[in-house]
């Protein structure tokens, strides 16, 4: 199969569920064989950014914009090595626009930041009644942060994803997500 088809949904998904579980299967593909980290999270932001897109339960809102319009890691890269849990998060690969470049992992500095430093998903259903969220796209109204940790258990990043509707991440994209994070770790 090629590399792009594993980023088709199919028509007959009907809840966030058996989004995630397919999704899942994608990613375990394309991670398959590969240890290079660069290129299996650029390949994962890639099939998460498509699948949302291509997935009826998201899509695009009225006027044609991606619901999930950003997608990407913010990483401690394993090559800087760093005992530093304080080192800044640096962005790692993602798709969607581009966003801020440096997150710096203090409590209250933003979501990503936060779901860093407590090692816990943060859901935001309303991005702009969150204190000290860091706007990269004036689009964006709701997001959700999951940490990602490596093999030890330390978290070295995140998973962003950010949407232009409010309230669009719940529990059932949570554990979804949760478990991606945990592949990608492996
Ligand atoms: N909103 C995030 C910053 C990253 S962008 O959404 C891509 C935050 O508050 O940490």
């Amino acid at each position: 199969m090629p590399h792009a088809d594993s980023a088709l949904v199919p028509d007959d998904i009907k809840t966030k569920r058996e989004f995630y579980e397919h999704v899942e299967m994608g990613i375990v593909a394309l991670i398959e064989g590969q240890t290079y980290w660069v290129s299996n999270l650029a390949n994962a932001s890639a099939l998460l950014y498509h699948s949302f897109l291509g997935c009826s339960l998201y899509g695009t809102t009225g006027d044609g914009e991606p619901v999930v319009n950003w997608s990407g890691f913010y990483i401690h890269p394993p090559e800087n090595v760093t005992t530093d849990s304080e080192a800044p998060l640096l962005l790692g690969p993602f798709n969607g626009r581009p966003a801020c470049q440096v997150i710096n992992p203090r409590k209250g500095r933003g979501v990503c930041a936060d779901a860093f430093v407590d090692a816990k998903t943060v859901v935001v259903p309303d991005v702009h009644e969150y204190p000290g969220h860091i706007a990269c796209d004036g689009l964006t109204n709701s997001e959700i942060v999951v940490p990602l940790r490596n093999k030890k258990g330390t978290v070295v990043g995140v998973l962003d994803l950010d949407s232009t509707v409010k309230g669009t991440f719940d529990e059932d994209d949570r554990a979804g997500l949760e478990r991606i994070a945990q592949l990608l770790a492996i």
